[in-house]
C-alpha cells in the first residue's frame, strides 16, 4: 500500500506507528478487565476463558510484531535503543505465562475454591494491564519520537506495511475489531479511507462487515455510511 494516508492519524504530524494499535489494545484490555471484574466465578466461565485466551494470544502477537519489525530497525540506526523494550516485552511474556497458570488453576478448581481462584486470575490480569498501559505510553512518548528522528514517514509506513503483510486475513480482522471502535471518528475515517483506496475490495468489505459493523454504535456506523466508507 503506497497511500501514506493509511494509518496516518489526525493530530499526529508524523506516521503514527503505535497510536492506532495501542488504542485498540487499551480498549480491549479495558473491556476484558470489566468482564473479569463482573464475572461470577462460582458459575461456568468457559466462554470468558476462551475470550481471555484469544485476547492474550493477540497481545502476544502484538509483542512479536514489535520484536520482529520495530526493534531490529531501531537497533540498526541506534544500537542499544531497543534493549529496555526487549526487557519489558520479556516481562510481559512472563505475565502471559503466569496468567495461563492462573487460568488453569481456576479451571481445575473445586466449586468452593472457584471464587478465590477467579479473584487471583482477575488480579493477575490487572497487573498485566497496569504494566502494559505504562509500557505502551513509554513507547508512544519516548520511543516514537526516537523513531521519528531516525526514520522518515515513508520508512515508518514501510515498517507498518511489513507488519500487516505478515498477518493472515483472520488476524487482520481480529486487530481491526480492536482498533476501529477505539479510534476517534477522524482517525477511523482516515484508516478506512486508506484501506478502501489500497486494499482489494473483498478485503475492505470483510473489514467493514466483520470488524466495523459488529463493533460500532449505529451512530458511528452511520458516519461511515455518509462518508461512503461502509461498503
Ligand atoms: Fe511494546
Amino acid at each position: 500500500m503506497s497511500n501514506t494516508a493509511f494509518l496516518t492519524v489526525a493530530g499526529a504530524k508524523r506516521w503514527d506507528l503505535y497510536g492506532p494499535i495501542h488504542k485498540g489494545l487499551r480498549l480491549a484490555h479495558s473491556q476484558m478487565l470489566i468482564r473479569l471484574g463482573q464475572a461470577d466465578f462460582t458459575h461456568d466461565q468457559s466462554a470468558l476463558m476462551a475470550d481471555l485466551r484469544t485476547h492474550l494470544a493477540l497481545g502476544a502477537k502484538h509483542l512479536a510484531h514489535e520484536d520482529r519489525h520495530i526493534h531490529p530497525a531501531l537497533e540498526r540506526r541506534a544500537p542499544g535503543a531497543a534493549v529496555a523494550l526487549e526487557a519489558q516485552h520479556g516481562h510481559h511474556r512472563r505475565r502471559f505465562a503466569e496468567l495461563e497458570r492462573s487460568m488453569a488453576k481456576f479451571e481445575g478448581a473445586s466449586i468452593p475454591e472457584r471464587a478465590a481462584r477467579g479473584r487471583a486470575l482477575y488480579i493477575s490480569f490487572v497487573a498485566l494491564v497496569a504494566e502494559d498501559f505504562e509500557h505502551m505510553a513509554e513507547e508512544e512518548t519516548v520511543v516514537w519520537p526516537q523513531l521519528c528522528a531516525l526514520f522518515d514517514d515513508a520508512e515508518l509506513a514501510q515498517i507498518e506495511m511489513d507488519i500487516i503483510a505478515a498477518l493472515a486475513p483472520d488476524e487482520v480482522i481480529a486487530f481491526m475489531r480492536m482498533m476501529i471502535p477505539a479510534m476517534a471518528p477522524a482517525e477511523r475515517a482516515s484508516l478506512l479511507g486508506g484501506l478502501k483506496a489500497n486494499a482489494p475490495a473483498e478485503a475492505f468489505a470483510a473489514v467493514i462487515e466483520r470488524a466495523a459493523r459488529p463493533t460500532l454504535s449505529t451512530a458511528d456506523f452511520d458516519v461511515l455510511e455518509r462518508l461512503g466508507l461502509a461498503a
